[in-house]
């Protein structure tokens, strides 16, 4: 189990983990102590909010990572502002052109980090992520997916021309020549599994703007791989839903945010 229990000696019983717990892992102790007691059968989901939130650090784990602070984590609203939060939200925008410029593997795996931490349900967090950085086997999904869109009369309408369109000047239009591709997967075919993955790339994409990189959502590798799942086997990928994105260094260049519709939104007061 990693969290392990109570270090009593910085413990002061304030109760916050109890509160804080979504699996109820702690109580109030019947004994004449009054502790905070750890139970170790109850089903922990290693959410880690007993640790964020115990004033003392008094929690003991093991085998979970390690965990840090910095100074604005009390309000980190000063460390992001709604307002350049909300200019770096809407002026993301999806790369379809890459210098040919590979990433580094170190920007790649601060990608990544980002990538685990982002939430997923009941915190199982079964995802795997594949990145593909060699150009023929980028090249060799891409034909796979082009060759699966093109045997399907709905998809081949749908996106067969794009692609076809994009194959004049690239070698992976489904990958748009993208220099590296990072695919996430989830072991298990679970309801929220997809939703998980969405979380997952949301978080690389936007801590790719902020590196300076461009990326990509490519839904087709979802849909190819869903009609043909042997694709998978191209990069030893495992798991029953498969998405991923596309990232490198873009060749965009932009000057304003687009338009975007308002949402009706339902107010019940
Ligand atoms: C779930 C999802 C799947 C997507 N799949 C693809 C794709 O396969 N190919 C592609 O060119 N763009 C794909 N996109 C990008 C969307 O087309 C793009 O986000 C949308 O047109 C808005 O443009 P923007 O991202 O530049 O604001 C996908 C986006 C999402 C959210």
């Amino acid at each position: 189990m990693p969290i392990i229990g109570i270090d009593y000696d910085k413990c002061i019983s304030c109760e916050i983990c109890i509160s804080a717990c979504p699996s109820q892992v702690y109580s109030k102790s019947n004994n004449a102590d009054n502790k905070v007691i750890f139970d170790p059968e109850k089903k922990c989901i290693l959410c880690g909010q007993c640790i964020a939130q115990c004033p003392e650090d008094a929690i003991i784990y093991e085998n979970m990572g390690e965990s840090f602070t910095f100074d604005e984590i009390g309000e980190l609203s000063s460390l992001v502002p709604y307002e350049n939060m909300f200019k770096f939200l809407a002026a993301n925008r999806s790369t379809r052109r890459y210098k040919k410029d590979k990433v580094p593997i170190e920007i790649l795996n601060k990608v990544i980090k980002a990538m685990e931490y982002a939430p997923t349900a009941a915190n199982m967090r079964p995802e795997n992520f594949v990145i593909i950085s060699d150009s023929d086997l980028i090249k060799k999904m891409s034909d796979a997916i082009v060759e699966v869109f093109s045997n399907d009369p709905s998809l081949k309408e749908q996106f067969s021309k794009q692609l076809e369109f994009h194959a004049k000047e690239m070698r992976s239009p489904a990958y748009f020549d993208a220099p590296h591709v990072i695919f996430v997967s989830s072991p298990f075919n679970i309801m929220m599994g997809g939703f998980n993955i969405g979380n997952i790339i949301t978080y690389g994409r936007l801590a790719a703007q902020s590196l300076g990189l461009g990326t990509c959502w490519n839904g087709w590798t979802h849909l190819a791989f869903h009609k043909n799942p042997a694709l998978k086997k191209l990069a030893k990928i495992r798991g029953s839903l498969v998405t991923a994105f596309i990232i490198g260094y873009t060749d965009n260049k932009y000057y304003r945010v687009p338009p975007r519709s308002k949402k009706k939104v339902k107010i019940f007061e």
